[in-house]
């Protein structure tokens, strides 16, 4: 059976832009892989994090995965800092990265863009995606669009590390939705839809309440033309709800065109919120369930014995390759 690996942030809420492009994908493939999933917490201190909010967003991401349907049974679910290979690893996968190629990443540029003050971890956040991945001798990591460059440059440095040092990294692969790749913001649809936009009504939450995301895709910018048609070039608006609709009801796009045709937007916009709430609303019934249980601690617990079994050994490989300590069995 081939691995999986992937991670999410628990920075802010989850979006809908993370659940078309990443979760939903998980929970078909695990029954496909060995798959690992991660709440990547390490990754979410490279900007300011308050320390409550950040302990509440990890338990509430590590609900979500599973509300979601990752079962516990056939994926890892565990927290990044609870396994120290991953720092570890990092650090290695630091030392074989060059500064001028980490400053060339778009995401960091667009976080440090106008900044005063830019953490030296956001520059080396992706050596760090990096160790997460190698360390499971992952061969697929299933990611939205705006992962990918961090993806080429996670298999740039495996390679480097393979030429320099051993050959123990398998080089992993890229694996993008051909649909819902890239979700886009409600309020401009030539952004990414983003949970650190600072406008509210740019994403949909997965713990919106169904009263928040009817006014949410209510307000939905589209266009003046009032037909339901798929034209991403020209209607980039309508475009990207015709996209979420058809994703999360499985109905093609020239169903759902023919469904609307001669109808305006606000018809489209209900039936687009029915769909999103429809999607919703069983995640949240059982969200709050897990969220009180002791049932998300012992998945998490269970989930991080079994990471570190792995990642440990991959460690121990890294440290040997490149000298690090004494040799280790
Ligand atoms: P993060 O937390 O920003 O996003 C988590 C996942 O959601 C996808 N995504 C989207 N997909 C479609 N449309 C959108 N609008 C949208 N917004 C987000 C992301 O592409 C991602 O798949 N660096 C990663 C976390 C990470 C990771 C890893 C991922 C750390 N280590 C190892 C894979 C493997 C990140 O910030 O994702």
């Amino acid at each position: 059976m081939k691995t999986i690996f992937s991670g999410i942030q628990p920075s802010g809420t989850i979006t809908l832009g993370n659940y078309i492009g990443a979760m939903k994908q998980f929970v078909e493939l695990q029954n496909e892989y060995n798959c690992y999933f991660c709440i990547v917490d390490q990754h979410a201190i490279t900007v300011p994090q308050d320390r409550l909010e950040l302990r509440k967003n990890i338990r509430s991401l590590a609900a979500l995965y599973l509300a979601v349907g990752i079962d516990p049974e056939k994926s890892t679910l565990f927290i990044q800092s609870e396994v120290p290979a991953h720092a570890q690893a990092g650090w290695m996968m630091q030392c074989v990265s060059y500064i001028g190629e980490l400053e060339r990443m778009t995401q960091f540029k667009d976080k440090s863009e106008g900044k005063d003050a830019v953490s030296a971890g956001l520059l080396t956040y992706p050596p760090l995606m990096a160790a997460d991945i190698l360390l499971y001798s992952t061969d697929l990591v299933p990611v939205g669009e705006d992962q990918k460059q961090h993806l080429e440059l996670t298999r740039d440095l495996a390679e480097r590390f393979n030429k320099k040092y051993n050959d123990i990294f398998t080089i992993p692969d890229v694996r993008i939705a051909k649909v819902g790749a890239r979700v886009m913001s409600l309020q401009d649809p030539l952004k990414k839809m983003s949970k650190s936009d600072p406008n509210k009504k740019s994403f949909i939450s997965l713990l919106d309440d169904p009263k928040q995301i009817e006014k949410k895709i209510k307000s939905a910018v589209t266009d003046s033309e009032g037909i339901v048609k798929y034209d991403k070039e020209n209607k980039p608006g309508v475009s990207n709800l015709l996209s979420i609709y058809s994703i999360l009801s499985g109905k093609s796009v020239a169903n759902i065109e023919k469904d609307y045709e001669g109808k305006g937007y606000g018809d489209f916009k209900a039936g687009l919120a029915e769909v999103v709430i429809n999607t919703i609303k069983p995640i949240q019934d059982k969200y709050y369930e897990l969220m009180e249980s002791q049932e998300l601690d012992d998945v998490l617990d269970h989930g991080a014995d079994k990471a570190r079994k792995v990642a440990n050994k991959m460690v121990g490989k890294m440290e040997n390759a490149m000298g690090l300590g004494r040799k280790r069995k």
